[in-house]
């Protein structure tokens, strides 16, 4: 059974279990104002992407900390939920988090396979998802829904923010490497688009198998033997590890710059790569170097309260419950149409990122920085060159 099939069949049969609760999906999680919220937090604690959802879940709960336990005057009660390794355990997930635990809305997912998994059911059941990761680019274009919103990015745009800059710093063609599912394949559709646009040559372009990929000499061999002056890449989480420090040992970051989207050096990754993934240049709307008081004074607070940086995974989901406490201040109710009806009134978010909002198709518009790995203080760090057009 492919990914399309068994999501098509999951879904189904909770709308079937959805419809079995009677009236309830349309109210519960909220019920009346002033009483206790259930807010369903879905990310991934097993698999892959596990450390990412670790830092999601840190985001969302400092931002509840922060505020005393509250989002818009609501006392929240969190549920989590294990999205794991991809659909086939997130869509069942975040449907339990819906129709047995009667969350209100649902926050979180890192992977974009899920989140395309889930958009029917959010749409069907009528309850908000705010997508905190995963970036699909389906799920603000061509199926965005009223009651799915994201709080991250769009693959395609990030890919899209490097693709003029790696034209003009390249000096000769570029070969595209990437996990085999739909972030890497829009992350490198993205930036070939704009990479290409801005006169940029394409030397080879491979897929490699998602969340099976260890041992990455047969592609670096692949590349050498191209000709290509520089790589451009999408790997996040433990493949985003493997493939750098592979890259470094097998030689080629000494001869061909690499570069990627801003997951290939984030957070714990980049510890785990340390020196050898200095000089990597990204594309990312976050970095823990962004010298702003509001970015200084949240990282600040992460480091006190879980004793490391933050990540741009941990922004995006504080930045989810930032949109929710404005959107529960509208809705007290908190009930699926008019929780909608509020998010999009939420107007500006003050980020760690910088200001954003949620631009006509529910997607975070935002700035991006072209960031590049540097040996800062006895550790490692994405530095901050310049804002990316
Ligand atoms: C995604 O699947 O959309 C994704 C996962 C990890 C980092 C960035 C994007």
């Amino acid at each position: 059974m492919g990914y399309r099939s068994i999501i098509t069949a999951l879904s189904a049969s909770a709308l079937v279990l959805a419809g079995c609760g009677g009236s309830s999906l349309g109210q519960s999680g909220g019920g009346q104002s002033g009483g206790e919220v259930k807010i369903g937090l879905l990310v991934p604690l097993s698999g892959v992407y596990a450390p990412l959802g670790e830092d999601m879940r840190n985001g969302f709960k400092l931002y509840l900390d922060q505020h005393g336990g509250k989002l818009g005057g609501r006392t929240i009660k969190l549920v989590t939920a294990d999205e794991g390794a991809g659909p086939q355990t997130g869509v069942p997930a975040a449907q339990k988090l819906v129709t047995q635990d009667q969350a209100a809305a649902v926050v979180g997912v890192v992977n974009s396979a899920t989140a395309l998994g889930l958009r029917d059911f959010f749409h069907e059941s009528k309850r908000p998802l705010l997508v905190a990761n995963a970036g699909a680019d389906d799920i603000t274009g061509a199926r965005k829904s009223d009651y799915v919103w994201r709080t991250s990015f769009a693959n395609g745009k990030v890919g899209a923010a490097l693709g003029p800059a790696v034209a003009e710093d390249a000096k000769g063609g570029v070969y595209l490497i990437a996990a085999d599912y739909a972030a890497g394949r829009e992350m490198v559709g993205g930036f070939r688009k704009t990479f290409e646009a801005a006169g940029g040559k394409v030397a080879g372009e491979k897929y490699t198998p998602f969340g099976k990929t260890q041992d990455y000499q047969p592609y670096l061999s692949a590349i050498r033997a191209s000709g290509a002056k520089a790589v451009y890449t999408f790997y996040a989480g433990a493949e985003a590890v493997s493939f750098v420090k592979q890259y470094k040992q097998f030689g080629l970051a000494g001869e061909t710059p690499l570069y990627g989207t801003g997951f290939l050096t984030e957070g714990g990754v980049l510890d785990a790569q340390g020196e050898a993934a200095v000089g990597v240049k990204t594309s990312l709307h976050y970095s823990t170097e962004l010298d702003t008081p509001r970015n200084k004074e949240f990282v600040a607070a992460y480091r006190k309260a879980f004793n490391e940086p933050p990540t741009v995974y941990a922004v995006q989901a504080h930045d989810a419950a930032a949109v929710l406490d404005k959107a529960l201040a509208k809705a007290p109710g908190a009930e699926g149409d008019a929780l909608v009806k509020a998010l999009g009134g939420v107007g500006p978010i003050d980020s760690p990122r910088g200001q954003w909002s949620f631009d006509a198709d529910h997607d975070a518009q935002q700035k991006y920085y072209l960031r590049e790995v540097r040996s800062k203080d006895g550790t490692v760090v994405n530095a901050v060159i310049r804002e990316l057009k």
